[in-house]
């Protein structure tokens, strides 16, 4: 089968968070914070990256954006060995906050509309999952909304929630990176059954609440005791953050992921957010750490195609007012 393809696509792709809490490698929530691809045939491959979060992103065939590209165009049976992608992106690298997932998602999904969309979203999610090895980040950058979803090493079954009316996400970025694989190997091989009853229960509730709109149970459902203890001791100043949050406004706290970054979510009618971000901002000063805090939404699309590249309009143009830099 051949299929029709595009002189170019652009795509609009969120940030995500993963675990909100007990749901590790399990729970994942987009988040208004974006990055843009553009993606268009080419003679000879190139790379335009703007943006400080682009900095060290390799601009030859290693490129994860081109690699993925090319997956989806092997998985269809095309031929397009050559590609001009630019890349804009306001999602901070090694945050936490999904940067490397909605690069995937976001090559994915161009990959997919250049050549005619052979491949359904599932089967993107598949491919994405595969690459992440977890579906919490991915899901969510993908589906959009709140995504509970499992993965048997092949496959991720998944149910979309859309999050709940009124909630808010306060996010504290600090300025230092943790990777993910750092971030991992703090992590015990075994936990205790009582440990994993613990997030068992609360992963549940935590799922069943943000369905049913219960925020009043958010607090007590977002603990977590399988990897965030673990972590604290690299983000110092969470342990307080995640205990306290509640009796400072939040609904809830989490680690973001993997971290560094910290998230809270907020009932936006509460009024509670400026007391809420002074106290994440106090915290985090009193251990020497520099952070930036920012007010976001959940994001309800995930990727969405934006436009069809023009010669007329440039990239950058094509995206101006809307990322944040
Ligand atoms: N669920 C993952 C973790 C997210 O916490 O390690 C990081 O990508």
């Amino acid at each position: 089968m051949s299929s029709p393809v595009l002189n170019g696509v652009r795509v609009k792709v969120p940030a995500s968070t993963a675990n909100l809490g007990p749901g590790f490698d399990t729970l994942g929530m987009a988040l208004s914070l974006y990055a843009w691809i553009e993606m268009k045939p080419a003679h000879q491959t190139k790379f335009h990256l703007y943006g400080d979060e682009m900095n060290g992103i390799p601009t030859d065939k290693t490129n994860l954006i081109y690699q993925v590209a090319q997956s989806v165009f092997q998985e269809a049976g095309v031929d397009l060995p050559e590609l001009e992608i630019s890349m804009y992106s306001d999602i901070p690298l090694t945050r936490g906050l999904g940067s490397s997932a909605s690069a995937i998602i976001g090559a994915l999904a161009a990959a997919n509309e250049l050549i005619g969309v052979p491949l359904t979203k599932d089967k993107l999610f598949d491919m994405a999952t595969a690459l992440e090895k977890h579906p919490d980040n991915v899901g969510a950058s993908l589906f959009g909304g709140i995504i509970a979803a499992s993965w048997n090493g092949q496959h991720a079954d998944y149910i979309r929630i859309e999050p709940p009316t009124g909630m808010g996400v306060l996010v504290a970025i600090p300025d230092f990176q943790l990777s993910t694989s750092k971030a991992r190997g703090v992590l015990p091989e075994q936990v205790t059954l009582s440990d994993a009853v613990y997030n068992i229960s609360r992963s549940s509730l935590l799922t069943a609440a943000l369905s049913a709109g219960r925020l009043d149970l958010i607090a007590s459902a977002m603990r977590d005791r399988l990897h965030q203890p673990y972590r604290a001791s690299m983000i110092p100043g969470m342990s307080r953050i995640l205990e306290e949050a509640p009796s400072h406004g939040a609904l809830g706290a989490a680690l973001s992921g993997a971290g560094p970054t910290l998230l809270a979510l907020v009932d936006k009618e509460a009024g509670t957010g400026a007391q809420l971000e002074q106290f994440l901002e106090d915290v985090l000063g009193e251990q020497g750490i520099s952070a930036r805090t920012l007010w976001l939404e959940p994001d309800k699309d995930g990727v969405v195609v934006v436009a069809g590249a023009s010669e007329e309009v440039s990239f950058m143009d094509s995206i101006k007012g809307e990322y944040t830099a």
